[in-house]
């Protein structure tokens, strides 16, 4: 069953590349997502990313409490292109008129693959684009919102483990060390909290060092025996295989779309590991962007609404089932008209 709103796939009129727009829900509002510019085997899997990531954002979107539905793009790059900088402006504009045909029903962010500073680009297409720099009107990288949002997330998730809010005495894997995960490990070593890390890319060995962090494999760390494991690099990687496998206590981070299947989630639910929902772990950077460029809000307020992340969680967590289970029923109850 097709259960999106809208599907756009156009070669750019300048690059001919494929530029992938979802819009999955505006029931509550314009549809919100980033663009995620990356490299993919074939187009076709693009599509699919960019249906189940502006699924995952309607979610997102309703159980952060903001008036806005789902949506993503995607620029699936074919295997082995790189594009140098002039086709990338090039791009971003194709980006932009793909987004601005579609009248404002959909506004983008960053995400995998793109910044601030590419949100300028499209922005001289089409004004529905978030998270400019402050210096162009916007409120920057979308980074140190979602990784506050994941430390309210982990607070929450080791009271209902341990019944004390510390990180500090608290042991953490962080699995990818990009914008977002960085800055949680950071946040967490700075608390005081004992840490394994890993990325994909070697050099992020520097970094481990720097916070006294154990550096580790991606795939040891996801093993590692610790309380959470936080995903924070692509999705995908929490397989029915994987289960059995992991020693934490809880898993939760700022990946978007972690569970290579549904099943998964029960799953680590028989096993007692607790979960928290992707969609509700990595709000942060989109509740800071909507709540300072829409409603104009003061950064400590801002900051009190990436709090409540947490709050969702203790709710979805004390219910006891499956934590996805209870949190679809919290996206449909905000969906369902006269019930929000
Ligand atoms: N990449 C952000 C996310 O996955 C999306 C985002 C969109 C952020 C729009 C800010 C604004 O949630």
């Amino acid at each position: 069953m097709f259960t999106h709103e809208e599907l756009h796939v156009r070669a750019g009129r300048r690059t001919g590349l494929p530029i992938v727009v979802a819009v999955h829900s505006t029931v509550l509002g314009q549809a919100l997502g980033g663009c995620r510019l990356w490299h993919y085997d074939d187009w076709r899997d693009g599509v699919e990313d960019a249906l189940r990531l502006s699924a995952a954002m309607t979610a997102k979107n309703a159980l952060a409490g903001l008036a806005n539905g789902g949506g993503k793009t995607v620029v699936p790059l074919p295997p082995g292109v790189n594009v140098d900088a002039d086709t990338r402006r090039a791009l971003l504009h194709d980006v932009g008129d793909t987004i601005e045909a579609l009248d404002g029903r959909y506004g983008t962010g960053p995400d995998v693959g793109t910044g601030p500073d590419d949100m300028v680009v499209i922005g001289e297409r089409t004004p529905h684009v978030f998270c400019r720099p402050a210096a162009h009107g916007g409120s920057g990288s979308s980074s140190p919102g979602t990784a506050a949002g994941v430390i309210a997330a982990l607070r929450a998730t080791v009271a209902r483990l341990d019944g004390d809010t510390e990180l500090g005495g608290h042991t953490f894997a962080v699995v990818g060390l990009g914008s977002v995960g960085a800055d949680v490990a950071g946040r967490l070593a700075a608390a005081g909290a004992r840490l394994v890390v890993s990325d994909v890319r070697p050099d992020a060995e520097t970094l481990a060092a720097e916070l006294g962090a154990r550096w580790s494999r991606p795939g040891d760390a996801l093993t590692a025996e610790v309380d959470v494991v936080i995903p924070a690099a692509l999705g995908g990687i929490l397989t029915a295989e994987l289960v059995p496998a992991l020693r934490c206590r809880a898993v939760v981070g700022p990946a978007n779309n972690q569970l290579a299947e549904p099943a998964v989630a029960g799953l680590l639910h028989e096993r007692g590991i607790l979960w928290a929902p992707d969609y509700v772990a990595s709000a942060g950077g989109i509740v800071h962007a909507v709540a300072s460029e829409l409603y104009r809000e003061p950064e400590d307020v801002v900051a009190r609404r990436i709090e409540r992340i947490g709050d969702t969680l203790t709710e979805i967590y004390a219910a006891g089932e499956a934590p996805d289970v209870t949190a679809e029923k919290l996206v449909a109850a905000r969906l369902t008209p006269g019930t929000r």
